[in-house]
């Protein structure tokens, strides 16, 4: 049996960041305009640190303005609107980012739908939404935009396949199930509440799992040809690797999907890491570039 074709996040992302940094440099060469990014952070949860100090770090790879703002947990929901307002009118700051989730006294619609939407670097605010799903120009959402890029180049037109969305959330499913639709697909939204989900796996040509769930998927629920687009970030223990220094177990990541036994059963599979983690960032960087270009009337650079 041949197994399943790697699809490798980390080199798509790679060209999408090169392509970035290059037109982030006509835009300083030829209008004196540096796109700009402002992170939100509050509290201190340590995975979303590691992703809003990667958001920093590759936003100035790219040789973009990046200024992360980091409040503690305890801010008041209208601290964070007062700051939101003062980032909508300042005209240096051209994208904005409220990492989420929030602490849970802030409520996190009231915080999206503060931002100017055409500042709205994630695509999470209700204008946004709208224009998504009636086809008008919008930030496209980072991670479901990059699993369609991955499904794109890996199968080339996407028309009439079967698409299973295994989640139905506001940052990857429902996005998700937007642009597959718009890229002709029969789809579905599966969720903890679907019934037969295992039969309805096994339909699926496309297979896009973000439950947070480790390696629920397992292999005979993967159609033979599948693709496979795994979304999970999941850290569990690793006994073969041995112990930390405190004791504790060594752990490592996997996805969504049981990655050997699924990779039998498909032709193309992301891995977990190195699959559509890296994607996010980098459309993060297109979203605000974008972003950038059309609040000053610039044409927008085709990426
Ligand atoms: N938390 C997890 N993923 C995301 C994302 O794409 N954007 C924001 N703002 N927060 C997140």
């Amino acid at each position: 049996m041949t197994e399943a074709k790697i699809i490798d996040g980390k080199a798509f992302a790679k060209r999408i960041r090169e392509r970035v940094a290059k037109e982030v440099s006509i835009l300083k060469e030829n209008y004196d305009l540096v796109p700009s990014l402002t992170v939100v952070l509050v509290g201190d949860d340590p995975a979303s640190k590691v992703y809003v100090t990667s958001k920093g770090k590759q936003s100035s790879e790219a040789g973009m303005g990046s200024n992360t703002i980091h409040l503690d947990e305890n801010v008041s929901e209208q601290d964070l609107l007062d700051l939101i307002k003062k980032l909508n009118n300042d005209t240096s700051v051209n994208g904005i980012l409220v990492q989420l989730p929030l602490p849970k006294h802030i409520d996190e619609a009231n915080v999206i739908s503060a931002i100017n939407p055409d500042k709205d670097v994630d695509g999470f605010h209700t204008v946004n939404v709208g224009r998504l799903w009636t086809g008008a120009k919008s930030p496209i959402p980072c991670t479901p935009f990059g699993c369609l890029q991955m499904l794109r180049e890996t199968l080339g037109d996407l028309t009439g396949k079967r698409a299973l969305v295994l989640s139905r959330s506001n940052i990857v499913g429902k996005p998700m199930a937007a642009l597959l639709l718009s890229e002709n697909c029969t789809v579905t939204i599966a969720h903890s509440s679907t019934a037969d989900l295992a039969d309805r796996c096994r339909e699926a040509d496309i297979l896009i799992a973000a439950v947070g769930r480790p390696q629920m998927i397992l292999g005979d629920w993967i159609k033979p040809g599948a693709t496979v687009i795994d979304v999970g970030i999941n850290r569990i223990d690793a006994p073969e690797k041995g112990n930390n220094k405190d004791g504790s177990l060594k752990s490592r990541l996997v996805g969504d999907v049981n990655f050997d036994e699924a990779k039998l059963n498909a032709s193309y599979i992301t891995p977990v890491p190195g699959g559509v983690g890296p994607m996010t960032i980098a459309n993060l960087l297109r979203n605000t570039l974008i972003a950038a270009c059309r609040q000053k009337g610039l044409a927008e650079p085709n990426l």
